[in-house]
């Protein structure tokens, strides 16, 4: 079933270098609303339970290590066509490849350090916003 929610996390790489609020000031401008919020260090047990899905992927160990590695922020986001319209304000995985006005192409610095997650269906929106927020922290 549709939904009009996603979830993002900002990564350590943007955290760290204080890029919190420009990354809110892009997705709130880009007409999303900010369901629920939270600054989070990730053990790197909880890390690789987030990013399950990806174990058998060569970049699997160092994943984990990178989003342990500093403060995460996880949030849920909502507007009409949300995890659609999500992945094109965030724009491409590799920055290399992210379009011009995209966060990746303004805060990315690489594949792997690429300053936002973004949901890629509705039914992992609603597993991952669950991973951080209780029922009753999503409003
Ligand atoms: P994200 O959208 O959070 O989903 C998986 C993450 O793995 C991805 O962003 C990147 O941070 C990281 N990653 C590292 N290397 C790769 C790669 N070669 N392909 C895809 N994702 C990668």
């Amino acid at each position: 079933m549709a939904t009009n929610r996603t979830f993002t996390m900002i990564k350590p790489d943007a955290t760290q270098e204080n890029h919190i609020g420009g990354i809110l000031s892009m997705i709130e401008e880009g007409g999303f609303r900010i369901v629920s919020l939270k600054k989070v260090l990730l053990t790197p047990e909880r890390a690789g339970q987030f990013y399950e899905v990806h174990k058998e992927r060569p970049f699997y160990g160092d994943l984990v290590k990178y989003m342990s590695s500093g403060p995460i922020v996880a949030a849920i986001l909502e507007k009409d066509n949300a995890v659609a319209d999500f992945r094109t304000l965030i724009g491409a995985t590799n920055p290399a490849q992210a379009a011009e006005g995209t966060i990746r192409k303004k805060y990315a610095k690489s594949i792997e350090a690429n300053a936002v997650h973004g949901s890629d269906s509705d039914e992992n929106a609603q597993i991952e916003g669950n991973f951080f927020f209780t029922a009753d922290e999503q409003f």
